[in-house]
């Protein structure tokens, strides 16, 4: 019994994972609830229809609104008649430019802690046009349906100015350094150029990615209402304070007078942020004095919601004939639009990839006429992995290496650009288990010699890879009840990812209590802490600052216990939580439970809140999820038609939390990556900066005939400088799917394909 006490005690040092910290033992810990297949809590909610989403939230009187959206890229309205659309059935308002409430543009992403917008356009304030598919009216009737036809009674005339809508028109008025988070992502070590020209074995090719529109399953939607001064917004979102804090900044009211909810999320990949859609539904409902419901149609989202930009990239690499790398360079342009912050940054997991002694990395940017394009799931690292590792595969070629041997041989020491080692790396191991695993030394390394009737068949491999982060701001607020109950509030989000399954096994264990005794509050800006989710961080945000809220709550219950509990003089980093109440690190027998410390002191309940530590340990060392993606296709000689048949993914993301929802994490991302290799592609008219294939129908994202049965497989080896171990998972799956099908396609054909998508036209 002692000795299950032990594992399960918690050393309550904060910061653990900083430097200096003892690594926190519950991280190794292998036999309680971290890491335990549970299932998503939301799970049975969702099945039974009934999780509100953004557009389900009752309101009496509500209206409903539908956007018009302009035709042309750039210009003003020339003339606007909304007199048919007025008179309509059901319509309560038309809202344009000449009647809407004055307004602040949003602000932009990145430009401020707490920016959560696409975009820092004026929203309807005046007759200008800067995209094709900006919003230009807004219609509020008593029913979608009604609202949806009045909208098409709009009479609007535009007169068009020059826009650039071409990428290659924009390359030729030049291009500017893209600046990420503020900074240029220029970098040069040594001489790479010279470095190149003297290696023997060297590959400079170019790598083109097209465009992508985001899909969540849910299309963006809101639940608008206005309290008096206050604003309440049921959002899609995975930003709900820096919703609320932009939303105020907007409408000129404080952070506190706006209130953004977002239980429920059908995905959001990056997308689910402030873009103009609530706006226009927060003025539409102050303007009618009616709540709102903003539910954009599927091309709405086309129109209004940013999503991948294209990327053009030479990937260059001079090895000598053992196959080290002497020089590596990633170099290439991608366009934007001078009213957002994101360049695709598509060098970033080359900066840690391989060891090299001359580097080579920038990123230009060029801009367009055209929605602004925002984050979309591992930006820069799912199509900048497409040239590196297609790039390295290109060079196992060239040497006649194993590609696996290659990238082993090239394994660097510490972070080969900015010196840091590496907080854990186990990616030769990934690779080991994944090869064996996958049949790997079954792949005949000439390409084209593998036939099954019509089908040629290959295998491709790739490393996948994305940074940890871990975003300041972070803060908990815990409440214990007498009856042994714990309530974990963070202004947190669950798009589906599983966070709050994730969240409360880990809490649970951590305080020594049953999944069922924890419950964990989440997805409202007026819970605690600015937690988004994005950048694969969120989980490692809530562990640090549930960490930082348990020592505070220990703290204050060891006053509670005072001088007749088994605990009497101990110091809150000498005890744990353990069997539903806290006891000494080392002397497990004197124990108290939760329950009695707070039935001794009269107490019902006690609650702290408390912050996590910046995240220092980003300094210290180079932190990265790392994995080896292996694909097997089936290409048809007579039709071109890729068929991937065997998927599996081996990864190195610290410590799993949750096998269960992490291998779907992994899954999901895997398809999006061989949505991203073989279909996904904005047909974007480059004379009109139009979007042409504005729904599922022309956008072809994979669907459950494209997706073979994918295995996925993890190392689990803790990470002992992030808080529970864990990295990131939610966006490393999209990493290197593009390269390990393009280079299975290579084993399967010898035709090497450089341009996304692969579709059967370029086979042929
Ligand atoms: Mo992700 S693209 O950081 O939601």
């Amino acid at each position: 019994v002692a000795q299950t006490v032990v594992q399960k005690a918690v050393e309550l040092a904060p910061e653990s994972w900083l430097p200096g910290g003892k690594p926190d033992p519950l991280i190794h810990q292998k036999h309680g609830l971290i890491g335990k297949p549970v299932s998503r809590i939301d799970g049975p909610l969702k099945v039974q229809g009934k999780a509100p989403f953004a557009a389900e939230f009752p309101m009496d009187g509500l209206t409903y609104a539908a956007v018009a959206f302009s035709t042309l890229p750039k210009g003003r309205i020339a003339s606007l008649d909304t007199s048919e659309a007025e008179a309509a059935p059901g319509v309560v308002l038309v809202m344009t430019y000449r009647n809407a409430p004055r307004m602040k543009a949003m602000p932009v992403f990145m430009s401020e802690a707490k920016a959560a917008g696409g975009d820092n356009l004026p929203v309807m304030q005046d007759d200008r046009i800067h995209w094709n598919g900006q919003p230009v009216a807004l219609v509020l009737a008593e029913t979608q349906e009604q609202a949806d036809h009045a909208k098409t009674l709009i009479r609007l005339t535009y007169e068009a100015e020059p826009a650039t809508t071409s990428f290659a028109e924009a390359k030729a008025q030049g291009t500017h350094p893209g600046l990420f988070m503020g900074s240029p992502m220029k970098q040069e070590i040594g001489d790479a150029e010279a470095a190149l020209a003297a290696a023997p074995v060297k590959v400079d090719v170019t790598y083109t990615t097209p465009r992508h529109s985001h899909n969540p399953i849910e299309p963006h939607a809101a639940t608008i209402v206005w309290q008096g001064d206050d604003l309440v917004v049921h959002d899609a979102s995975q930003a709900v304070t820096h919703t609320a804090w932009s939303l105020g900044n907007i409408f000129g009211i404080e952070e506190a007078q706006v209130h953004v909810t977002s239980p429920y999320v059908g995905g959001g990949f990056g997308s689910k942020t402030l873009w103009q859609h609530q706006v226009l539904g927060a003025a539409a409902a102050k303007l009618a004095g009616r709540p709102v419901r903003i539910a954009l149609s599927r091309e709405g989202v086309y129109r209004m919601i940013g999503g991948r930009t294209l990327t053009e990239q030479r990937l260059a690499i001079g090895a000598t004939k053992e196959g080290h790398f002497e020089a590596i360079i990633h170099t290439g342009t991608a366009p934007m639009t001078h009213h957002n912050a994101m360049p695709e940054p598509f060098i970033l997991a080359t900066k840690s990839a391989y060891a090299a002694r001359n580097f080579k990395l920038d990123v230009e940017v060029t801009y367009l006429d055209m929605l602004a394009n925002t984050f979309m799931r591992a930006p820069g690292e799912s199509v900048g992995t497409f040239a590196l590792e297609s790039a390295v595969d290109e060079m196992a070629v060239a040497l006649g290496m194993d590609p696996v041997e290659l990238r082993a041989v090239n394994e660097p020491e510490k972070d080969p650009t900015d010196n840091k080692p590496f907080s854990s790396r186990n990616i030769v191991e990934a690779y080991r288990t994944g090869a064996e695993r996958f049949g790997w030394s079954k792949r005949n390394p000439v390409p084209g010699s593998v036939r099954d009737g019509e089908w040629q068949v290959g295998m491709g491999v790739a490393t996948s890879t994305y940074p940890y982060h871990r975003m300041p701001g972070g803060a908990a607020k815990l409440t214990l009840t007498r009856d042994g109950r714990m309530q974990v509030e963070i202004a947190a989000h669950e798009m589906g990812m599983g966070t709050a399954t994730a969240q409360t096994q880990v809490t649970a264990e951590r305080f020594g209590l049953e999944l069922d005794q924890v419950s964990f509050a989440y997805g409202d800006s007026f819970l605690p802490g600015q937690v988004l989710a994005g950048g694969s961080q969120q989980t490692a945000s809530i562990g640090a600052s549930v960490v930082a809220a348990q020592h505070a709550l220990v703290a204050e219950l060891l006053k509670l216990a005072g001088n007749d509990s088994p605990l009497a003089g101990l110091r809150a980093d000498e005890v744990g939580g353990m069997e539903g109440g806290l006891a000494k690190l080392d002397e497990p027998g004197r124990h108290e439970t939760y329950a009695s410390i707070l039935s001794r002191a009269q107490r019902d309940e006690v609650s702290v809140v408390a912050s996590a530590p910046p995240p220092l340990e980003t300094m210290h060392w180079s932190m990265h999820s790392w994995g080896a993606m292996f694909c097997e296709v089936r290409v048809n000689s007579v039709t071109g038609e890729v068929r991937v048949s065997r998927f599996l993914g081996s990864f190195d993301c610290g410590r799993i939390l949750n096998a269960k929802t992490a291998a779907s994490q992994f899954r999901g991302g895997i398809i999006m990556g061989l949505g991203m290799a073989l279909m996904e592609e904005t047909q974007f008219d480059e004379r009109s900066g139009r979007v042409m294939n504005p729904s599922l129908a022309e956008y072809h994202v994979p669907v459950h005939l494209d997706v073979p049965e994918i295995e996925v497989m993890w190392t689990d080896i803790a990470d002992p400088h992030a808080p529970m171990g864990a990295r990131g998972i939610g966006e490393i799956g999209i990493t290197g799917v593009g390269a390990a099908v393009a280079n299975a396609i290579y084993n399967a054909t010898g035709k090497r394909i450089r341009d996304l998508p692969i579709t059967l036209d370029k086979l042929m």
